[in-house]
């Protein structure tokens, strides 16, 4: 089994930056990537935060905290990844930009480096193809809010090694998470059942004449879950969703998988959730 001590994170957004964590939390070194310097700093900064708020809460002793910061660096150039013995991508949800970071992922890691994608809809196997050895390329799909949410799926793509999958199941393991293994389909487990789901409630807004609050009611308490729809999509992302919707919707050709008209309004007018300070409902700061 290969040994994995150094990660790379490419895009530190909420997916990333959660992941990267995750990942210094667990006593690996983590490179993080992002396209500015700007950006890597606010994404250090925000792990630093919910470090601090482990420590404050009496989770984490101080010196583990320091330590675990102490173990990402983030850079803007992809290079820096070149020592990396397992790089998870996060970057924007769109095929094309994902092959080519690939491919040049590829390029750049050690030949017996593993490379995973964190893509909640898009093909793993479409992802891999772009490199020169798809057999090292798997999916590690968490979920929102990273640090929080105890799954983990690892996605076997055609052509994955099993050394390749289970080097990812082990680190998805260190990492605290619940692991699942599965094939590389639509969606995988949890999206295609979770996204048509919320597209049923986004849907029932308008069929059942009721407000957000009255929905993310209705479904905490009758269904019992932890938060809302409307709560859920405004965090996961108005654009996040969409793009998931639009990209089972394509595969899948099942008119729930595509996303209601109502939430594609509100992705064109901007209103992307908690990341925009307003989706279904506002927030400050
Ligand atoms: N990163 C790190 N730490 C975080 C964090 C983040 N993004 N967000 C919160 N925390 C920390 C905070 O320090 C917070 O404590 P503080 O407020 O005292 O500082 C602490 O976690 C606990 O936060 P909460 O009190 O808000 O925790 P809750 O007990 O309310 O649980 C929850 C929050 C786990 C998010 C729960 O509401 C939940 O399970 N919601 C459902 C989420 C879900 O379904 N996610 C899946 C989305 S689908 C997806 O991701 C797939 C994708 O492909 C689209």
């Amino acid at each position: 089994m290969k040994e994995i001590r150094t990660i790379g994170v490419v895009g530190l957004g909420a997916m990333g930056a959660g992941i990267a964590q995750l990942a210094v939390e667990a006593g690996y070194e983590v490179v993080g990537r992002e396209v500015t310097a700007g950006l890597g700093n606010a994404a250090a900064d925000r792990i630093g935060h919910f470090l601090t708020r482990k420590v404050e809460k009496g989770q984490l002793g101080q010196s583990e905290r320091d330590a675990a910061a102490a173990r990402l660096s983030v850079t803007t150039e992809l290079a820096a990844l070149a020592g990396c013995d397992l790089v998870i991508e996060a970057i924007v949800e769109e095929l094309g930009p994902k092959r080519a970071l690939f491919a040049e992922l590829g390029r750049t890691v050690a030949p017996d480096a593993i490379l995973a994608t964190n893509t909640s809809a898009l093909s793993v196997t479409e992802i891999a193809a772009a490199t020169d050895t798809p057999e090292r390329v798997v999916g590690m799909h968490f979920f929102n809010p990273a640090p929080l949410m105890p799954l983990v799926e690892i996605v076997r793509a055609e052509l994955s090694s099993d050394l390749a999958v289970d080097a990812a199941a082990n680190v998805g393991e260190r990492l605290g998470k619940e692991v699942v293994r599965c094939h590389d389909t639509p969606g995988f487990v949890v999206n295609r059942i979770l996204i048509p789901l919320l597209n049923d409630c986004v849907r029932v807004l308008d069929e059942a004449r009721v407000s957000p609050e009255s929905l993310d009611t209705a479904m905490r308490n009758g269904a019992g879950w932890p938060m809302g729809p409307c709560t859920l999509v405004d965090l996961v992302g108005i654009d996040v969703h969409v793009h998931a919707a639009e990209a089972l919707y394509e595969k899948l050709r099942e008119p729930r998988m595509a996303p209601p008209p109502r939430l594609v309004a509100m992705k064109n007018a901007g209103l992307l959730g908690r990341k925009s300070g307003r989706g279904f409902y506002r927030y400050d700061g």
